[in-house]
């Protein structure tokens, strides 16, 4: 990309979207296209057609989708489906047809197996089954990824795709019936705080470990990708470390100043024991984490909560 390119984010309203609009005018690129969904629904194919042959983006980065936890996930299963493969599928073909140089695809490391040996690979893609409360949702991005690699062999494309772990800063979604872990209990223990709560409960028993990246630290790698990386692989990104929830809960009790107790309802699912992603691909394409988690869960606060 060159400083004048022009440049379409997708979803530049999201956590991640946001982050890489951050990211690029913080490297200087300054000629970037968006559209809010009010104005351009990603699920109309005539629509988004139309908007690719007025703009003629010359890069895309394509960080819309519908996202949600895994209560979300779990009802909306044929939403998180439709919308997915409609939003994707549209945006990936335009950008064939309209010659855009490179595109960065958005998948997710929820996508792998569910008992994936850890730290997982990127060649465990599509080597058992899916977690199945987040199936719909994980088949849609598979399909997203195989369509930027089968239209790079079939029509030369250039687009690229990436496995994000779990992902957090500023922009998040706070409500609790659709927000993911992190967010969800930086909500609960602020506001037991102000509210003067004796305890905050948590779900399940606080032994799964999970990995969690800070989200401009996800742009500058996705940066970092567009600008070095051209490959059929799926790349991983992510710290290459991870944290109980039990231990996650006291940093942010901590970090919020709660001073109660916290309860572990252990009649809520656990989920998978340990996710966490093998990061060797993109420490050895010369990108890595920067952003600490008790840093990036403060400056989080600080941006949510305490402004
Ligand atoms: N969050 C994570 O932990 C995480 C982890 C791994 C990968 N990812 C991936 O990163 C990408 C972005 O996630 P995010 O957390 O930034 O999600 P987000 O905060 O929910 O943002 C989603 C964006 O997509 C837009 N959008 C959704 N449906 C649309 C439609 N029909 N037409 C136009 N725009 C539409 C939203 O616009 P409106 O707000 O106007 O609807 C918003 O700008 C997703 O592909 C996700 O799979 C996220």
């Amino acid at each position: 990309m060159e400083k004048a390119s022009k440049i379409y984010i997708a979803g530049h309203t999201g956590m991640v979207g946001s982050a890489i609009v951050r990211n690029l005018k913080a490297n200087g690129f300054s000629n970037l296209v968006f559209r809010a969904s009010g104005e351009l629904d990603l699920k109309d194919q005539k629509a988004v057609a139309g908007f690719f042959e007025t703009e003629k983006p010359e890069y895309v980065f394509l960080a819309a989708a519908k996202v949600g936890g895994i209560e979300a996930n779990n009802t909306y299963r044929g939403q998180f489906l439709y919308e997915n493969l409609m939003i994707q599928s549209n945006i990936i073909h335009q950008s064939y047809v309209h010659g855009v140089k490179k595109l960065l695809f958005l998948a997710s490391s929820c996508i792998y197996p569910k008992m994936a040996p850890q730290p997982i690979k990127e060649e465990y893609l599509l080597t058992g089954a899916l977690e199945p409360t987040n199936e719909p949702y994980a088949i849609a991005k598979i399909a997203g990824l195989k369509m930027c690699e089968n239209y790079n062999l079939q029509y030369g494309c250039n687009f690229i795709s990436v496995m994000p772990t779990n992902l957090y800063g500023p922009n998040d979604n706070y409500d609790l019936k659709n927000s993911h872990v992190l967010p969800a209990l930086l909500r609960k223990f602020h506001e037991a705080k102000v509210n003067n709560k004796d305890s905050v409960e948590v779900w399940g028993s606080g032994s799964p470990r999970r990995e969690f990246l800070y989200v401009d630290d996800l742009a500058e790698a996705c940066f970092h990708l567009m600008q070095t990386y051209h490959g059929n692989v799926s790349v991983n990104i992510g710290t290459g470390k991870d944290i109980s929830i039990k231990e996650l809960a006291q940093l942010i009790k901590r970090i919020t100043g709660f001073k109660g107790e916290i309860e572990w309802n252990t009649k809520k699912p656990d989920g998978t024991p340990r996710k966490l992603l093998d990061v060797s691909l993109i420490n050895s394409l010369g990108w890595k984490y920067s952003t600490g988690l008790e840093e990036g869960i403060s400056l989080t606060y600080a941006d949510k909560f305490l402004n």
